[in-house]
C-alpha cells in the first residue's frame, strides 16, 4: 500500500482522479490539497460522493510527509510554481499540466509563462506509460502527456517508428469535448455558444503539436511535422483525433490493420478496431481505441484515435503511470468499461 495526495482537486481531472483512487486497491488518499477551498472537507465539495470527512488542505511543499506519490492536477504555470516548491520532496510526483513536456525554450514559446528549472525538465520522464515504462519505474518527475498528445501520439507512433508513412505529411483534425478545457469559464465553453455548435480554436497553434513532434522523434525515432487543427465539440467528454498521412508502403487495408495490431498486440488498453470510430466507445474508461482506413483513391491512409480526455488523456494515464511506477498492475483501478451510452 502506498499512500497520494492530489493537488487541485476541485479541477475536473483532479476530480476524476479522486474518483479513481478511492476505488484503488494499493493506492490511499492521505491529502487532498486546494487553495480555493481549504478547510472545508470533501464530503462539503462532493456529498455524492460520500467520501468522508477529509479536510482540504492548501498547498505547502514541507506539509508532505508520508506521501508517496503527489499528483498535480492544476494549471500550467501553476504547477511548475509548485514543482519548483517541491525540489527537495522525497515523493514522486506525477504532472497533468504542460510545464514537465516540453524543454525550456519550446515551452516559453508555446505556453508563454517561465518554465522549470532545465535541470527538473530533463530529470522528468514523459508518461506515454506504453511508450515509456522502462524510465517510468524509476523516474522522480513524471510529465503526463497531454490529452491531444495523448490520442495522437499513440496512433502515430508504430507508423513513425517502421518507417510506413512520410513523417513530412501529417495531418490532424482532432476534436474535444467541453472539459478539455477545465473547469473555468470562457466564451467559448460559455453554454450559449458551446451548445449546439462545433468552434475551431487555436488552429495550428495548439501546444500540444511540439510535443507530439517532440514524441515522435523521441519514442518513434524521426522527425516528422505535424500540422494539427483543433475543434470544440458540444459534449462534456471524449476526443478523436483523425489522421491523414501518405503511406510508403502500398498493402491493403487489412494489412495495415494486421500492423496495427500487431504493434500493440499486448497493450491492455490500445484496442484496434475494425468497425466506425466513436468517442462514447471510449468515453469513461482508459481505453485508446484505434482505426486505420485506406483510402484507395488517393492511396492516403487516415488513422483514427479515439480517447476519454479525462481518463487516458489525463487522470487515468497519471494513474496507470503511478501503478507502473510503483510496481503494481499496470490496469489496477484502471479496467472498466467506456458508459457508452
Ligand atoms: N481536463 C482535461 O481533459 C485535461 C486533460 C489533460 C491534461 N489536463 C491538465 O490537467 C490540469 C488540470 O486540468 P483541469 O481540466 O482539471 O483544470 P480545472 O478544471 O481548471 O482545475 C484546475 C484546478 O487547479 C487548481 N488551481 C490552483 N491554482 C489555480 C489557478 N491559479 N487558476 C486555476 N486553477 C488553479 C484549482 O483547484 P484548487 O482551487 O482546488 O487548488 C482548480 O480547480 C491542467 O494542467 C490541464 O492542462 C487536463
Amino acid at each position: 500500500m502506498i499512500t497520494c495526495g492530489i493537488v487541485g482537486v476541485t479541477g475536473y481531472a483532479g476530480l476524476e482522479l479522486l474518483k479513481l483512487i478511492e476505488q484503488h486497491p494499493t493506492i490511499r488518499l492521505e491529502k487532498v490539497i486546494s487553495d480555493s477551498s481549504a478547510g472545508m472537507t470533501l464530503s462539503e465539495l462532493y456529498p455524492w460522493l460520500q467520501t468522508g470527512p477529509k479536510i482540504l488542505e492548501p498547498f505547502q511543499a514541507d506539509a508532505l510527509d508520508g506521501i508517496d506519490v503527489l499528483f498535480l492536477a492544476t494549471p500550467s504555470g501553476v504547477s511548475a510554481d509548485y514543482i519548483r516548491q517541491l525540489a527537495s520532496f522525497p515523493g514522486v510526483v506525477i504532472d497533468l499540466s504542460g510545464d514537465l513536456r516540453l524543454p525550456s525554450g519550446l515551452y516559453e514559446t508555446w505556453y508563454g509563462k517561465p518554465p522549470v528549472t532545465e535541470t527538473i525538465q530533463r530529470e522528468a520522464v514523459y508518461g506515454l506509460t506504453e511508450w515509456n515504462r522502462e524510465l517510468l519505474t524509476k523516474a522522480k518527475w513524471i510529465s503526463n502527456p497531454g490529452c491531444y498528445a495523448t490520442a495522437v501520439s499513440l496512433a502515430l507512433l508504430p507508423f513513425v517508428q517502421h518507417d510506413w508513412i512520410d513523417p513530412a505529411h501529417i495531418i490532424v483534425s482532432a476534436c474535444s469535448g467541453i472539459t478539455g478545457a477545465g473547469k473555468g469559464l470562457s466564451e467559448k465553453t460559455h453554454h450559449a455558444k458551446s451548445n449546439e455548435n462545433v468552434q475551431l480554436y487555436k488552429i495550428h497553434a495548439h501546444q500540444h503539436i511540439p510535443e507530439i513532434e517532440q514524441t515522435l522523434f523521441h519514442m518513434g525515432g524521426t522527425e516528422a511535422t505535424v500540422s494539427m487543427s483543433t475543434h470544440l465539440l458540444p459534449i462534456n467528454r471524449g476526443i478523436m483525433a483523425t489522421i491523414t498521412v501518405q503511406p510508403n508502403d502500398h498493402v491493403s487495408e487489412d494489412e495495415w490493420v494486421n500492423r496495427l495490431q500487431n504493434a500493440y498486440m499486448d497493450e491492455p488498453f490500445i484496442r484496434v478496431q475494425r468497425g466506425e470510430p466513436e468517442i462514447k466507445s471510449t468515453v469513461g474508461s482508459n481505453y485508446c481505441d484505434l482505426w486505420v482506413y485506406k483510402e484507395e483513391r488517393t492511396h492516403r491512409l487516415t488513422i483514427v484515435s479515439v480517447i476519454d480526455n479525462m481518463q487516458k488523456g489525463a487522470a487515468g494515464q497519471a494513474l496507470q503511470n503511478a501503478n507502473v511506477r510503483f510496481g503494481f498492475d499496470e490496469t489496477l483501478g484502471l479496467l472498466n468499461q467506456p458508459q457508452y451510452i
